[in-house]
C-alpha cells in the first residue's frame, strides 16, 4: 500500500480547515465593510453637502462616548487584523497546496479549481496593492492628481473627472468582484453547503448578486462624475 509524504493526522486536516474558516469569517468582514463603504460612497450622488456630512459623521459616530475618529479608528483594527489574518491564512493554505501538488501521490487538480485559486491569490495581492494606493489618494491625500482640494466632495469629484484613475478604480472593483464571488464559493463549500446540484447553483448565484451589486454600487460614481452627471 502506498504511503503519503504529507502528514495525513487528524489534526493536520483540522487545521487546514480552521484556516479556511479563518478565511471565511475574515472575508465576510470585508463584505461587509465594502457593502456599507460602497453605499456610503452613493451619497455623492445626493449633493456635496450630504457627502462631506457623511464623511464628517464617520469621525464624530460614537461621541462623545468615544473620542473624536474613535468608531474609526476601531474599524480599521478590526480591518488591519482581519487583513493579517485572512492573509496569514491564504499563504499557509497556498504552501501546503504547493506541497501536496509536488507530492508523487497528489490528486491532480481539476483546471476549474486551480484557476479559481489563481483568481483569488493574484486577484488577492493585486486588490492588496490597489488599497495602499487608495489609502494614499483618497485617505492620507499623498497622491492628489486633481491638486490639493479642501473637502471630501472636491477630492472624490476631481479626482473621477481624469479617466486614467475611473480606469485603475475600474479595475480594482472589478478584481474585487471576481474576489467576493470566488470568495462566498469558496466559503459555502468549506461551510459544506455545496452538496447538492442546487447547493451550488444557490452558493454561485449568492456570489454572482453580493458581489454585482458592490461592484455596481462602488461604480456608478466614478462614472457619473466622468460623464458630468454628477459635480
Ligand atoms: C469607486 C470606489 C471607491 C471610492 C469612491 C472610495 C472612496 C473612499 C473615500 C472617499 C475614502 C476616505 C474616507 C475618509 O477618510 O473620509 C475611502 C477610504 C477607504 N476605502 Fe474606499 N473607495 C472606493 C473603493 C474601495 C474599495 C474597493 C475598497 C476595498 C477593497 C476600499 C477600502 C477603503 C478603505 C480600507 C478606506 C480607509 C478607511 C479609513 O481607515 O479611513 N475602498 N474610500
Amino acid at each position: 500500500m502506498a504511503t503519503s509524504t504529507l502528514p495525513a493526522s487528524k489534526p493536520a486536516v483540522r487545521s487546514s480547515i480552521g484556516l479556511k474558516l479563518l478565511m471565511a469569517v475574515t472575508g465576510l468582514i470585508f463584505v461587509g465593510y465594502v457593502a456599507v463603504h460602497a453605499y456610503g460612497n452613493l451619497m455623492v450622488l445626493v449633493s456635496a453637502e450630504k457627502f462631506n456630512a457623511y464623511a464628517h459623521h464617520l469621525r464624530t459616530i460614537g461621541e462623545p462616548m468615544l473620542p473624536h475618529g474613535g468608531l474609526l479608528w476601531v474599524v480599521r483594527i478590526v480591518l488591519l487584523a482581519s487583513l493579517a489574518l485572512h492573509a496569514y491564512s491564504a499563504l499557509t493554505l497556498w504552501g501546503r497546496a504547493n506541497g501536496a501538488r509536488g507530492s508523487r501521490y497528489a490528486v491532480k487538480k481539476n483546471l476549474a479549481a486551480s484557476l479559481g485559486s489563481r483568481t483569488m491569490r493574484y486577484g488577492g495581492i493585486a486588490l492588496l496593492f490597489f488599497v495602499v494606493f487608495h489609502l494614499l489618494h483618497l485617505t492620507t491625500h499623498t497622491i492628489h492628481p486633481q491638486g490639493k482640494v479642501a473637502t471630501p466632495y472636491e477630492n472624490v469629484v476631481g479626482s473621477f473627472q481624469q479617466w486614467w484613475l475611473v480606469l485603475i478604480y475600474f479595475l480594482a472593483v472589478t478584481a474585487l468582484y471576481f474576489h467576493l464571488y470566488h470568495g462566498i464559493w469558496s466559503a459555502a463549500q468549506t461551510l459544506g453547503m455545496t452538496s447538492t446540484t442546487a447547493a451550488r447553483a444557490r452558493a454561485q448565484l449568492a456570489g454572482h448578486v453580493v458581489g454585482g451589486l458592490i461592484w455596481l454600487a462602488f461604480l456608478i460614481p466614478p462614472f457619473a462624475i466622468l460623464f458630468g452627471i454628477v459635480g
